[in-house]
C-alpha cells in the first residue's frame, strides 16, 4: 500500500470521475476516499493528494473546496482532476487551483476528460459523450499518473518474476521477489495477491461473483484462478491494492470457452 499518496473524489452524477479516480488509485496503489471520509482524517502525513470531481456550474464540487478549507498550510503536492460535459476544459480548474495556492499547496499536474452529460442542451440529442470516460480515457488517466508521478507508482512485482510456473487446475503458485532488501510474497498467476500488502480483510472474497477467493491465515488466496472471469471486482474493491490480474488475449478467450457451458452464476444450478 502506498501511504505517501491519497486520492479524494466527489462524483455525484454518473460516477464518471470515480472511474478516473479508481484507475489513478490503482496505478498509485493508494487509498481512494470521499470528501466525507477525508474530513474525518488527518491529511498532513500524505506527501501527494489527488483531488477530483465532476465540473458543476463551472467548477469542482463544493465539497472539494470544503476539504481544501480544512487543509493546513504544510507544504504538500496536489494534483487535480475532473470530468466535464463541455468539450473544452477552459477555466474550470482555476477556482480550485486558487484555493489550493492560498493553502500553500504545490499543484503538480492536472487532468480532465469529457464525461457523459445529459444536462442542459445535451438533452436535445439524448446526452453527450456517451460511454465516457471509456477505456481509452482510463488508459489516459493511468498514463497521466505514470508520467507525472512515476516515483509513487505501485510496481507490479509479478511482471519482474523470471521463471513463472504454468497455472495448474486447483493449485496456486507462490513466488518470492526480492526488492531493495525486502522480500515480497506473491501468490497466483492470473489473479496475483501480494501478501505483503494483503491484510486479510476479505472484501475480495465477498465480491468475487464466482467465489474463487478465500482467506487463509489472514491472507487472500484463489481456489482456482482458471475460473476467474477477469471481472476485476476484487481489484477494484481491494483498498490495500494487493491484487493484480495477469492475462494475455488468448487467456481471455480461454475464459469465455471455459464458462461456455455454464448456465448460472451458481455452480449447483448449472446442468
Ligand atoms: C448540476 C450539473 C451541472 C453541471 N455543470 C457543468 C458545467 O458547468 N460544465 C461542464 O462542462 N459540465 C457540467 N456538468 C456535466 C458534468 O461535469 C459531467 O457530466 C461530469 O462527467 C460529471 O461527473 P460525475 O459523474 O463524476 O459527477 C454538469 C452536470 C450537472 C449534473
Amino acid at each position: 500500500m502506498n501511504y505517501n499518496c491519497l486520492i479524494i473524489v466527489e462524483s455525484i452524477y454518473n460516477n464518471n470521475t470515480m472511474k478516473l479516480a479508481r484507475a489513478m488509485a490503482q496505478t498509485l496503489g493508494c487509498l481512494l476516499i470521499s470528501v466525507d471520509q477525508a474530513l474525518t482524517m488527518d491529511l498532513n502525513s500524505y506527501q501527494t493528494i489527488g483531488l477530483g470531481s465532476g465540473i458543476y456550474f463551472g467548477r469542482h464540487h463544493p465539497k472539494i473546496f470544503e476539504i481544501v478549507e480544512k487543509f493546513n498550510f504544510v507544504e504538500q503536492n496536489v494534483f487535480i482532476f475532473s470530468s466535464r460535459g463541455n468539450p473544452f476544459l477552459g477555466k474550470y480548474h482555476k477556482p480550485l487551483k486558487n484555493a489550493l495556492l492560498d493553502k500553500n499547496k504545490k499543484i503538480m499536474a492536472e487532468f480532465s476528460v469529457c464525461g457523459y452529460d445529459e444536462t442542459g442542451p445535451w438533452v436535445i440529442i439524448g446526452g453527450g459523450h456517451k460511454g465516457k470516460p471509456n477505456e481509452k480515457d482510463l488508459r489516459k488517466a493511468v498514463r497521466f499518473i505514470q508520467k507525472e508521478m512515476p516515483q509513487y507508482c505501485m510496481p507490479d512485482y509479478y511482471l519482474q518474476i523470471k521463471n513463472k510456473q504454468p497455472i495448474r487446475e486447483g493449485l496456486t503458485n507462490f513466488y518470492c521477489y526480492n526488492t531493495n532488501g525486502t522480500s515480497v510474497l506473491l501468490c497466483g498467476d492470473r489473479v496475483t495477491f501480494n501478501h505483503n500488502n494483503c491484510n486479510g480483510c476479505g472484501k475480495c472474497a465477498k465480491v468475487c461473483p464466482l467465489e474463487i477467493i478465500h482467506i487463509e491465515k489472514n491472507k487472500a488466496l484463489s481456489k482456482n484462478e482458471l475460473d476467474c472471469t477477469l471481472c476485476r471486482l476484487c481489484v477494484i474493491n481491494c483498498n490495500q491494492r494487493a491484487i493484480n490480474l495477469h492475462y494475455s488475449w488468448l487467456d481471455s478467450i480461454k475464459v469465455a470457452k471455459r464458462h461456455s457451458k455454464r448456465t448460472s452464476l451458481y455452480l449447483k444450478q448449472c446442468k
